[in-house]
């Protein structure tokens, strides 16, 4: 049996995975929601990056077993291009730390860019947001790469990456 699983605060994640849920016919489950990940032999995981982290990823697949004869898709959604090597570096970085070993290498991993509305975060993710904009803008100009200037530029506007043909390999993949 197949599941899609997702993990999103502000909702960008949940459409992507609600979008993968429609084109493949898998039943779809928030994170939060799972009752038993032992059930699924192909396991399709979509979290949204917060500070390096996978929301709910580490917490979902804790209780998983057995690995053998598991299909594990794992796919990040976060503002950074994952066209940009040093990006996508960092967030397997990150995936390593949330994952035992034997996971983290069975895994298949993908990256999407998701969307974030400034106006519309709780208290300590603004709070967390203004803090990154201060030290990026404190930054002398030669060492503001691409993505600190297009924060800087972007900082308390709706910034919408979301592409759903993004999802084309993964669909592949399944
Ligand atoms: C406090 C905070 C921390 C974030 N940290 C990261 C990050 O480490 N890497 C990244 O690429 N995006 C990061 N983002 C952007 C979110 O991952 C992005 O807005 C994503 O689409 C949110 O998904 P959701 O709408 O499903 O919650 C962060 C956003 C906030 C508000």
């Amino acid at each position: 049996m197949k599941v899609i699983i997702y993990g999103s605060k502000y909702g960008s994640t949940k459409k992507y995975a609600e979008y993968l849920a429609g084109n493949t016919n898998i039943p779809l489950i928030e994170y939060k929601e799972v009752k038993d990940i032992n059930r699924y032999e192909t396991i399709i995981y979509l979290g949204a990056l917060y500070a390096g982290g996978v929301l709910g990823m580490k917490k979902t697949f804790k209780k998983l077993i057995n690995l053998e004869n598991k299909k594990i898709i794992i796919a990040t959604v976060g503002l950074g291009d994952p066209k940009v090597l040093e990006n996508t570096i960092n967030i397997k970085e990150g995936i390593k730390r949330q994952l035992s070993n034997e996971l983290y290498k069975k895994a298949h991993i993908y990256h999407l860019r998701g969307k974030i509305n400034y106006q519309k975060l709780n208290v300590a993710h603004k709070t967390m947001m203004k803090l990154l904009y201060k030290k990026a803008k404190s930054l002398p100009d030669d060492k503001k790469d691409e993505e600190t200037k297009t924060f800087i530029e972007t900082y308390n506007e709706v910034v919408d990456f979301v592409d759903f043909n993004s999802l084309g390999p993964i669909i592949e993949d399944i």
